[in-house]
């Protein structure tokens, strides 16, 4: 009789936008006429852009002939697209060769799946509030102890709290992970760090021996000069660094399906490359992103490509501002919208984060984030998106400053 991973089991509840999508639907089934207006999960609303499209075309006609049809792509990525990658970091002075590239069909595949690179009783850390993947992915590999329900705590998980009592900076912890995972800017809390705060992370991590698996999805949201694009930026960070990148925020691919990992040679554990055990891991569970995807990825490279997709997060930009502003002006405690397309911001009146979620859904049809479901830290916490149309997120703000809460 086969057994089951019973560390399944252990998740409470389902994962969170899943949850958030049924509870949605519900209250649209309930409820008809409501004209519902969606901040809840991160996705894009922008169509794809004219270089990205063109470029998509070309290649779904390549494959319809004898000499352009492609197979199964090489299991790392196309060259022509690991080159162009590596031009975007040279451009920043930042040391990351084509080989140390990684093709994916996406950031969220990765980062669920980087964990099987590490051992049983690696011990983990992440930032409370966290994007759930990390956690949830580590706890379906058995790495996480017990579900405590009072604390909504893993019991082999060290947090590390970021609330606006420390500004969203998180503090070294007083016991040593082995591993460190850090979204930076922020999901879900839209802050982040600068690069004297990020050096003093690597330079933790190299005294300490800790991995920092730094997840850059909402890189092209940075709008200051202090904060970094990648954490390669910061001295020694090759040694000690794993970086996740995502084209869903900055090139709408959430459709789509395309990132990328930054796995430097650098970095050895025991005598090991984990960038041969990633090669290793990547040829023989994935068969490559497809030639037409990878063709788009490509295009976002291009010079046209860049113009058009800082034209698309300046569009979302303009809607964090409108976020942020407006419910600043009506007198909410808020957030991020600045480097990132979320905004955090407090719920009033102490209320909880499910009970600010219920009242808005109900009240105004908006839908946003819970701050709980992140993490216990993010009790009292809700997140909005930028990523709605702009008609949409001047009509939610409207709505929502007028609300008597
Ligand atoms: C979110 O809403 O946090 C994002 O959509 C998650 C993701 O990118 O997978």
């Amino acid at each position: 009789m086969y057994k089951i991973n019973s560390n399944f089991q252990k998740l409470p509840g389902s994962y969170l936008f899943s949850d958030i999508a049924r509870k949605v639907a519900a209250f649209a089934e309930a409820n008809p006429q409501a004209d519902i207006i969606r901040l809840g999960i991160g996705d894009v609303t922008r169509p794809l852009t004219p270089t990205i499209i063109k470029a998509m075309h070309d290649a779904v006609d390549e494959m319809g002939t004898e000499e352009g049809f492609h197979g199964y792509a090489p299991d790392l990525g196309y060259d022509f697209l690991r080159d162009a990658i590596a031009g975007e970091y040279k451009d920043r002075g930042v040391d990351v060769s084509a080989d140390e590239i990684f093709v994916s069909d996406g950031a969220k595949s990765d980062s669920a799946a980087i964990q099987e690179l590490f051992s049983q009783d690696t011990r983990i850390a992440v930032t409370d509030p966290v994007y759930p993947v990390y956690v949830d992915s580590n706890v379906m590999a058995g790495r996480c102890g017990n579900w405590d329900a009072k604390k909504e705590q893993w019991s082999d998980i060290i947090y590390l709290p970021v609330t606006a009592e420390n500004d969203f900076v998180p503090e070294f912890p007083s016991q040593i992970p082995d591993v460190v995972y850090l979204c930076l800017p922020n999901n879900p809390t839209g802050t982040t760090l600068t690069k004297d705060q990020l050096q003093d992370w690597v330079d933790w991590a190299n005294r300490n021996g800790v991995l920092i698996i730094f997840d850059a999805a909402y890189e092209a949201y940075i709008s200051q000069p202090d904060v970094p694009h990648s954490i390669y930026e910061c001295r020694g960070a090759r040694a000690c660094a794993i970086e996740l990148r995502s084209f869903s925020k900055n090139a709408g691919f959430t459709g789509v399906r395309l990132g990328f990992t930054v796995l430097p040679r650098d970095i050895v554990q025991g005598g090991i490359s984990l960038h041969d055990m990633w090669a290793r891991r990547h040829g023989t569970k994935f068969n490559g992103a497809p030639y037409i995807t990878q063709r788009a990825g490509q295009a976002v490279y291009s010079d046209q490509g860049q113009r058009e997709i800082r034209e698309l997060v300046a569009y979302y930009m303009k809607n964090a501002k409108i976020i942020h502003d407006g419910l600043a002006e009506a007198g909410f405690e808020v957030y991020g919208g600045v480097n990132a397309p979320y905004i955090w911001l407090k719920a009033p009146g102490n209320m909880s984060s499910w009970d600010f979620f219920d009242y808005l859904l109900r009240e105004v049809n908006i839908v946003g984030t819970p701050g709980s479901g992140f993490g216990p830290s993010g009790e009292h916490y809700f997140r909005l998106t930028a990523f709605g149309s702009y008609e949409n997120t001047l009509r939610a703000v409207e709505r929502i400053g007028k609300m008597k809460v």
